[in-house]
């Protein structure tokens, strides 16, 4: 099989690193791919909102199947381009990864299909908002209905907070259009974790459980980032919890769906609160976690791209898919500023010196004279997999001290949650 992988960040080189291990997969390209991809795949440099270019590409180059990284493209309909053209494509069509573009379209069809989140009112009047959290009070969570590059959400912690961030989203419009419409909700208390699963239309396979730490300091402090590390699988979510999240979470919905008149295909992420009352969902996305999959994927066994492709044809099977029965945990290292900037051009030193059992996935590089250098918010990845998650945090870790750039950032307690949980078992 030829299959592109469409993106360029740290999930797109873990999809395409994992796609080029498939037996089946006979060249991996990358559209439009990075620096670090290209030693893996053959870069193509067609910009992400060329819909159409992608999809006459891919049909002249005789590409059996797509595979679809970040939501922007999904939620402006690139699998419905490709697919008039008869391509295979691993990702939602525009109208499902509504689950992910609008905030509202998720809430409302979790609402008719009794899936568990938190109560919620949805407003398109700053004002009526505004009384809304003055009759809840706080804290309450302020969210943008639209695609805000993760950043629409405000959890507020007082009514004022919240009044704040009505006014930034619908009266400032500080994510454009998608902050017209915004929705309100309970503010869920529990530990968080991501559960992904592979869906062909009806069929759902669950990946293995992960958590992300999305703030930027140690102990969850600070602003939210885009996710400074990850670690599969995650012990707070047991089999039992999981097989709930399956029956009441994943299954109502994709069958939902498909009701609907939209049938799910590609990757479901779940977004998951672990509540006193059960796991709630606090978000879906139609596409992998970054970083999450590059926790996930190093622990699949089997062919990546056979299982996709099952996907896109609607034959998917529980048994393609195997886990390790291992950990993974990935740690982040960002550039100087971020999460509010970033610093491009800072040299990388050390990546030859990563141990052959770790791996670097890049999500923010460039090469330069011979080197690579940061170039984005989150530069690197550092992948261990070892028999325990205290030993690939480990593993992890120490290849992370190999590595140097100027500014680096990182968290020092990616899986420290897990570790908890492993302990108190
Ligand atoms: P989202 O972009 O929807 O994932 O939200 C970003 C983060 O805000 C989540 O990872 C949670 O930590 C937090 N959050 C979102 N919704 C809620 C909620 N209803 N209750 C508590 N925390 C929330
Ligand atoms: N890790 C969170 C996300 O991918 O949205």
């Amino acid at each position: 099989m030829k299959v592109a992988v469409i993106g360029g960040g740290g999930r797109e080189h873990t999809l395409a690193w994992k796609l080029a291990q498939s037996p089946s997969v006979e060249k991996v390209y990358a559209i439009p791919g990075s620096a670090a991809m290209a030693e893996i795949a053959s870069c193509v440099d067609i910009p992400l909102s060329d819909l159409q270019g992608i999809a006459d590409y891919a049909a002249k180059e005789g590409i059996d199947m797509l595979v679809v990284g970040p939501e922007v493209p999904l939620t402006e309909g690139l699998t419905d381009v490709c697919q008039a053209k008869g391509l295979a494509v691993f990702g939602p069509t525009k109208a499902a990864a509504q689950i992910e573009g609008s905030k509202i379209f998720a809430k409302n069809l979790m609402h008719k299909y009794n899936v568990p989140t938190a109560a919620y009112a949805s407003f398109t009047d700053g004002d009526a908002a505004k009384q809304y959290v003055h009759q809840q009070g706080a804290p309450i969570v302020i969210k943008a209905d639209g695609l805000a590059a993760g950043k629409g959400v405000v959890v507020a912690q007082s009514e004022a907070e919240a009044v704040e961030a009505i006014d930034a989203m619908m009266e400032d419009h500080i994510f454009g259009a998608s902050g017209g419409r915004i929705v309100v909700e309970e503010c869920m208390i529990g530990e968080e974790a991501s559960l992904l699963a592979f869906v062909d239309g009806t069929h759902i396979v669950p990946m293995i459980s992960a958590q992300d730490h999305k703030r930027i300091f140690d102990h969850d402090k600070g602003p939210n980032t885009g996710g400074m590390g990850a670690y599969a699988p995650a012990p707070v979510l047991t089999a039992t919890l999981q097989q709930e999240v399956f029956d009441t979470i994943l299954e109502p919905v994709v069958s939902g769906m498909a009701a609907e008149g939209m049938p799910y295909q590609g990757c479901l992420y779940a977004g998951l609160m672990i509540t006193g009352g059960g796991p709630k969902v606090v978000e879906f996305n139609c596409r992998f976690g970054d970083p999450e999959t590059q926790a996930v994927l190093p622990l699949l066994e089997g062919d990546l791209a056979q299982i996709m492709y099952a996907c896109t044809q609607g034959t998917l099977r529980d048994d393609m898919v195997q886990w390790k029965d291992a950990s993974a945990c990935c740690v982040v290292m960002a550039s100087k500023g971020y999460p509010a900037s970033s610093h491009k051009g800072d040299v990388i030193t050390g990546l030859d010196k990563v141990d052959t059992d770790a791996v670097v996935f890049h999500s923010g590089t460039a090469s330069k004279d011979g080197a690579y250098v940061t170039d984005g918010g989150r530069v690197l990845g550092v992948t261990a997999v070892a028999p325990t998650l205290e030993e690939a945090i480990a593993k992890s870790y120490a290849n992370i001290d190999k590595i140097h750039f100027d500014g680096q950032q990182i968290r020092h307690d990616i899986g420290a949650k897990g570790l908890r949980h492993y302990q108190q078992q």
